[in-house]
């Protein structure tokens, strides 16, 4: 039966899988033993795995085991495996976010053609936070064990409350047009130039690469926000276009506090940005100022027109906008 390729497959669980059934003990992949990100890629099934890699193998895929890390001093690869375990966190967030807009969009009856592109984006999150997860553990397999808290893979919590039901057909069109916003005009549109940024000071091929494969994706994502949020506008009442300018307000205050560094934007401002390789080994890290130039050009280049071209108030929320401070 296995043999004849011709042959389907009856149903049922693969060998594997049914072999986790008869153990009677959960698979690491599902059961909440540590919570850090290495759990990520805890396997599954062999069955499981060739349909993920089918699914996120796009391009030729890194050799993270050519990762040379006896060139890098420790220091230098744990404070680079940090920042790209919180980077294959953030990429699972964007999992969770955009699945939760593909729900609701689907209960708010869409066509087809603003599903497929959000289908392409949930799979590309999912090669995003596989390629980051891997390169943090090439960079310092041992870093998990070492500071587990600086490798934490926390629940992941929307920006934004639980989408209202179809019956409320207004209100769940502006919370599809905000969390549209949130997550794909704003948070795709400000990781592209980091991104672009970390291509250029990255001197390691491995690192180049993943960060490469992720770069060429965040261009479309960003597209995919820019069209969708256009096409929605049109179809929002009064109350859900203020809906959307009051969760402008708020996500240019979220993302501020994220993102800057904790650098204001008076601080920066007479600064020139430099983005370059430098002679000094980089694995994929930027400097928190250049975090932050980063972030408010962007807002002032390319945010606000885009925004103002299709009639929100980027000014007037930026005015508005608050700073969420731990300590606060
Ligand atoms: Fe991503
Ligand atoms: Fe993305």
């Amino acid at each position: 039966m296995v043999d004849d390729p011709g042959a389907r497959a009856h149903a049922g669980p693969s060998r594997g899988a049914l072999a986790v059934a008869a153990a009677d003990q959960p698979s690491s992949a599902i059961a909440l033993a540590g919570d850090d990100f290495t759990r990520l890629l805890a396997p599954t099934s062999e069955r499981l795995a060739r349909i993920h890699r089918q699914q996120i193998e796009r391009e030729p895929w890194p050799d993270f085991a050519a990762f040379e890390r006896d060139r890098y001093p420790q220091g230098l690869r744990r404070e680079a495996a940090r920042h790209w375990a919180l980077r294959a966190v953030a990429e699972h967030g964007s999992i969770h976010q955009f699945s939760a807009l593909t729900r609701a969009l689907c209960e708010a009856r869409v066509g087809l053609e603003l599903l497929g592109p959000l289908a392409r984006l949930i799979t590309d999150e999912v090669r995003h936070a596989d390629l980051c997860a891997r390169m943090a553990l090439a960079c310092d397999p041992e870093g998990p064990q070492a500071s587990p808290r600086a490798f934490a893979w926390p629940t992941p919590r929307a920006p934004w409350s639980d989408a209202p039901g179809a019956s409320d057909r207004p209100r769940l069109l502006a919370w599809a047009a905000s969390a549209i916003l949130i997550a794909s005009c704003l948070g795709e549109t400000i990781s592209r130039p980091m991104y672009d940024a970390l291509v250029v000071v990255c001197t390691d091929p491995i690192a180049g690469q993943v960060l490469r494969q992720i770069q060429r994706d965040e261009h479309l994502h960003a597209a995919f926000g820019w069209d969708a949020l256009a096409l929605l506008w049109p179809a929002l009442d009064e109350g859900g276009r203020a809906a959307v300018q009051e969760s402008l307000r708020r996500a240019f205050g979220g993302f501020e506090t994220t993102t800057a560094c904790g650098f204001t934007i008076d601080q920066v401002a007479g600064r020139e940005l430099t983005i370059g390789r430098g002679d000094a080994p980089n694995l994929g890290v930027l400097e928190p100022a250049q975090y932050a130039m980063i972030f408010f050009a962007t807002v002032e280049q390319e945010l606000f027109p885009a925004l103002a071209s299709i009639g929100l108030d980027p000014a007037a929320a930026w005015a508005g906008r608050t700073l969420y401070r731990d300590d606060a």
